[in-house]
């Protein structure tokens, strides 16, 4: 362990503090966290934890999901870096997309809206006045199915690709808000709102078939933010946590190209007998920016400010939004 990495685990001893980090976070960030998960995980673990202080080593909306559902908590972040997705819709755009529907003839009342969890707290406010609920993307399936039998339109935000892909699954018809016309619009059974994972549209068909034609065998994973046309060629798609169980399933000597983050995907599997059988899906790295500002210095100045009580990036959320947020996130936990 370095030096910064034992100061850090120090002071967590002294403030009796949990650090959670995300799986693309740098390895030497994620070798000294108390756990690691997928979006879901990371909620429900650094939410229901004992531990008072929480230190999230992730993206904005992450620690804005834990502070909803345990105010009482002290959750501050290293970096408070915004998700490129998240940042795509705010309350005003959510409004907006609203105003839009029911200018085409869908009244509010016809629709049920599903907020992906990266948003930030403001809009997932707006969806559980709408009586929606959010989904991550390991139970996006089970909150999307509970979402169809209420038999309304689905709106699903803020990214398409999911959206789209869940749609995909039961064969139903989908469209994007801002992109089809009204006549799409009207056809729909679930509206996207017109946003994206910039990490996850690196990944493209082309760069599935190159990896088909040099390895005939190999086995194509990927995320459920990738672009629809890449999801429908895969052999496996779910969430981080869901990839690192598949590929951990798998014969070390099987193949295996990988469309998330590049910080998961290289921790994932060492050499075996000396030859690389784990490919990033793409000849860009496909790196997160904002998940990769953090670094260990952050950690240990963030935990050494609390401890002098001068604390910084303390996420707090206004009463008013978060008791309509966490309704949101309230009705997806009951549920996975
Ligand atoms: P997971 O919930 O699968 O960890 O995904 C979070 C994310 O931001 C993927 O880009
Ligand atoms: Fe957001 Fe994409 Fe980064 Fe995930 S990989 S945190 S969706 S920008």
């Amino acid at each position: 362990m370095q030096g910064i990495q034992k100061q850090i685990r120090q002071l967590l001893d002294d403030l009796n503090g949990l650090l959670v980090a995300h799986f693309y976070q740098k390895d030497e960030i994620v070798e000294i966290a108390d756990f690691s998960g997928d979006s879901l995980e990371l909620a429900k673990k650094a939410s229901f934890s004992e531990k008072n202080l929480i230190v999230f080593c992730g993206v904005g909306f992450m620690g804005q999901s834990v502070k909803i559902l345990a105010p009482q908590k002290n959750v501050i972040m290293p970096k408070i870096a915004c998700c490129s997705m998240a940042r795509m819709v705010s309350s005003d755009y959510y409004d907006n997309s609203i105003a839009l529907l029911e200018k085409y003839g869908i009244s509010k009342e016809e629709i049920l809206p599903i907020t992906y969890i990266n948003s930030n707290a403001d809009v997932k406010a707006k969806v559980g006045q709408m009586n929606g609920l959010v989904c991550t993307s390991s139970n996006a399936k089970k909150i999307f199915d509970f979402a169809r039998k209420q038999g309304k339109k689905i709106f699903f935000l803020p990214d398409k690709c999911l959206g789209e892909n869940l749609a995909k699954t039961d064969a139903l018809k989908s469209a994007i808000l801002g992109i089809d016309g009204k006549e799409k619009i009207l056809e729909a059974d679930v509206i996207c709102y017109n946003g994206f994972c910039s990490v996850h549209q690196l990944f493209t068909p082309f760069d599935v078939e190159f990896f088909r034609e040099k390895y005939p065998d190999i086995l194509i994973v990927v995320h459920p933010e990738c672009r629809p046309e890449v999801v429908q060629m895969a052999d496996f798609i779910g969430s981080t946590s869901q990839i690192i169980q598949y590929v951990a399933s798998l014969p070390p000597s099987q193949k295996v190209a990988v469309g998330t983050e590049s910080n998961l995907v290289n921790r994932l599997r060492p050499l075996h007998n000396g030859t690389k059988n784990t490919f990033v899906l793409s000849a860009t790295i496909p790196e997160c920016p904002t998940m990769n500002e953090t670094n260990l210095n952050d950690v240990f100045e963030v935990i050494k400010a609390y401890k002098n009580h001068r604390p910084y990036n303390q996420i707090s959320i206004d009463p008013q939004t978060a008791d309509f947020a966490k309704k949101a996130l309230d009705r997806m936990l009951e549920l996975s």
